[in-house]
């Protein structure tokens, strides 16, 4: 029981992956799920979505706080939301709670005043925002690729939804299909194409996930990333990137002569991709998630910075 009022990340259900064993669904850390419920601002008498039911903890805040026909939560495994549904019940709730893929949304009960996602989206899903009433606010954690984007807080407008990212990086399993396997790209096995160079931007680069998340914008989604080494048992020597379309970088992790070597290989140049989206993030005053913003229409959606009609924008691929 104490481990559940620990500010802690439960891992509740696994599922297994060609690359073992995978988290298919936890219980979030509390201090994140308060701090997302005080940015949702709900108020009396309002209808909230969550996508991603998961164990029902947030559904049980929720419903706590706005009474449970007012609550409103979907995942997509029948599994965890009988489970959910029962935890619920035993403490006297009965929110409504649905199997289904939350991408879109849950048009049978919308319009909504709040929807909130404990689960990450590669871009905003379209139904979320027509099922959002005019003013109402739409939260999620926006990654385009791995752990490149953020939390961010959006209101619905006459033409879309627009806000800005949280201060304060959050991290999200990301939004899957019933049954879909996890995959990530490795590199190709012949990088006998590899292009070799030297560059000053260092490895340590690829944790300044605000670079990672503008470098991202501009791969595209699909875009992995790792380290390697020649001997498993050692620590590794280079960090590498690939994408689908078989490009790759690997970069080394110690200088030499105050630069490191970088080999690409493959139709695009990424660790060039890196620099580039470096170059800004200085050229912009380095800047943290609370200067990005969102905007989401029906057709496209795009990343700002400071301004969402500044000159400076990044395309989501959707
Ligand atoms: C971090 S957990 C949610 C935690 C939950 N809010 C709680 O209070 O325990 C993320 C959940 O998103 C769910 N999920 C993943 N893809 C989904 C989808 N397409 N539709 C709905 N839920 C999804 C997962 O099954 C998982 O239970």
């Amino acid at each position: 029981m104490s481990r559940v009022y620990s500010n802690a990340v439960l891992i509740t259900a696994l599922s297994e992956s060609d690359a073992g064993q995978v988290v298919r669904s936890s219980s979030s850390q509390p201090g994140l799920m308060t701090r997302m419920l005080e940015a949702l601002d709900v108020h009396d008498g309002q209808r909230v979505l969550e996508i991603g039911t998961g164990t029902g903890y947030n559904a049980a805040l929720l419903s706590h706080r706005l009474g449970d026909d007012q609550v409103f939560s979907v995942d997509v495994d029948g599994d965890l939301v009988d489970a959910a549904r029962s935890r619920l019940a035993a403490i006297g709730y009965q929110p409504t709670l649905v199997t289904v893929d939350g991408a879109g949304g849950l048009p049978e009960h919308a319009p909504f005043d709040r929807i909130i996602a404990t689960c990450s989206v590669p871009a905003v899903p379209w139904a979320w925002v027509e099922q959002t009433r005019p003013g109402g606010l739409i939260l999620t954690d926006v990654k385009p690729a791995v752990n490149a984007g953020s939390l961010a807080l959006l209101r619905r407008t006459d033409s879309g939804a627009e806000g800005r990212f949280d201060r304060t990086y959050a991290a999200f399993m990301g939004l899957r299909k019933q049954g879909e396997a996890y995959t990530s790209v490795s590199r190709p096995r012949d990088r006998s194409d590899a292009a070799e160079r030297a560059t000053t931007v260092a490895p340590e680069t690829l944790q300044n996930l605000v670079v990672w998340f503008l470098a991202a914008l501009d791969i595209g989604a699909g875009v992995s990333c790792g380290y390697t080494g020649s001997d498993p048992a050692q620590a590794p020597t280079a960090a590498w990137i690939a994408t689908a379309d078989q490009s790759w970088a690997e970069i080394d992790l110690e200088p030499d002569g105050g630069a490191y070597r970088v080999r690409e290989g493959g139709p695009r140049p990424l660790w060039k991709t890196v620099e580039n989206a470096h170059a800004t993030w200085v050229q912009r005053d380095q800047p943290g998630w609370e200067r990005f913003g969102l905007t989401v229409t029906r057709n496209s959606q795009w990343v700002w910075i400071d301004d969402p009609d500044g000159a400076h924008c990044w395309r989501i691929h959707t």
